[in-house]
């Protein structure tokens, strides 16, 4: 791979729709995110249709603003897990730009541009990651716990039985008549309440690795019910702790099963101080380093997977291990996939 390799990300997983231009996989030239929670606001969660049209509305424009006038050697785009209409304007946009700049084409898994974007500071790349680690990635579609040996070489240990982290937030933030995305306002909520104002349940789920939510956000519900008018700070506090104790216990018990030295953790939910404050706090009691994606990159985003593409070229360079596709895209066309 030539040192100032362009790679071409393109994300559209979700709720966002966005093109990122990385450089020698060092360096983010540019990344343009057209967000659409405006057009969710109002159902207080994303509603797909409506996804697949702005993502369909919008993907042109956002790619000509990423690309400018670069040259680029690859284009790679998140080929999943993802809203399907969203997948297939994704698919469709890089398979077209791939074809028009006769280069080849990398599906590769939005979860794990959650996870290697931990590495990102700033616009700069710089690899904070350190292996064999255990992965959180929580955001608000996926909830998932990986062991990681390298770039591209995991295993998924557990993931959510119903809700995700991040639609937990969402949910019980709608409960509250709080806006969409319901996260960041249940932290604000969250900072002036009592943390051990209520008991809501820590659902650990021992003997597995799979999380489960709903439980927690069906008591926020009944205690609504039941006590009319409340606290909404307390509430929130207690509801916040509830589920990062939960995140945070399950994460630890996972390094220490594995005898890890690194977590890292990403996705939207990864923005979230207290997470951010007792996962490091408690992993470092134990010799564990935390690493948590900045802010900024936290939620979804193409520069994350313009990096998890590079990562996996740059890996199997070195190691010489084939790459294993895994989606079926024309297999006469240029295309290596890494899409789970
Ligand atoms: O990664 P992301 O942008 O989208 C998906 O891939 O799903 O994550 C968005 C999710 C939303 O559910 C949002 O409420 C949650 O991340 N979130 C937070 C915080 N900031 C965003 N959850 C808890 N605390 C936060 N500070
Ligand atoms: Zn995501």
């Amino acid at each position: 791979m030539k040192n100032d390799v362009m790679i071409l990300g393109i994300e559209s997983t979700c709720d966002e729709t966005s093109a990122s231009l990385l450089r020698g996989g060092r360096e983010i030239v540019t990344n343009v995110i057209y967000s659409q929670i405006e057009e969710h606001k109002k159902y207080h969660g994303v509603v797909p249709e409506l996804a697949s049209r702005a993502h369909a509305a919008k993907i042109a424009t956002v790619i000509a603003e990423a690309l400018q006038d670069n040259p680029i050697d690859y284009v790679a785009f998140a080929s999943g897990p993802g809203l399907p209409g969203g997948l297939m304007v994704g698919r469709v946009a890089a398979e077209t730009l791939a074809n028009f700049k006769n280069v080849p084409i990398l599906g590769v898994n939005h979860l794990e541009g959650h996870i290697f974007a931990c590495n990102f500071e700033g616009n700069e790349v710089k690899d904070r990651l350190s292996f064999p680690l255990i992965a959180l990635v929580v955001s608000g579609g996926h909830t998932e716990l990986w062991y990681v040996k390298g770039y591209g070489d995991y295993k998924v240990l557990g993931r959510t039985r119903d809700d995700a982290a991040g639609e937990a937030f969402d949910k019980v933030a709608k409960l509250l008549g709080l806006a969409y995305p319901g996260g960041p306002q249940v932290s604000k909520q969250a900072l002036s309440g009592k943390r051990d104002a209520i008991a809501f349940p820590r659902p650990l789920l021992p003997g597995t690795w799979d999380f489960s939510f709903s439980g927690i956000k069906t008591a926020v519900s009944y205690y609504l019910r039941d006590h009319q008018p409340v606290n909404v700070a307390d509430v929130c506090a207690s509801f916040e702790s509830a589920m990062v104790e939960t995140l945070v216990t399950k994460t630890l018990w996972a390094a220490k099963k594995y005898k890890v030295k690194h977590i890292a953790v990403g996705g939207g939910v990864a923005a979230n101080a207290l997470l951010r404050e007792q996962m490091t706090a408690q992993a470092a009691a134990q010799g564990i380093e935390a690493h948590f994606v900045e802010r900024k990159l936290s939620s979804d985003n193409a520069a994350m997977i313009a990096l998890a593409a590079y990562k996996k070229l740059e890996y199997a360079e070195k190691t010489g291990r084939p790459v294993k596709p895994n989606i079926n895209i024309d297999p006469n066309r240029k295309v290596q996939n890494w899409g789970r």
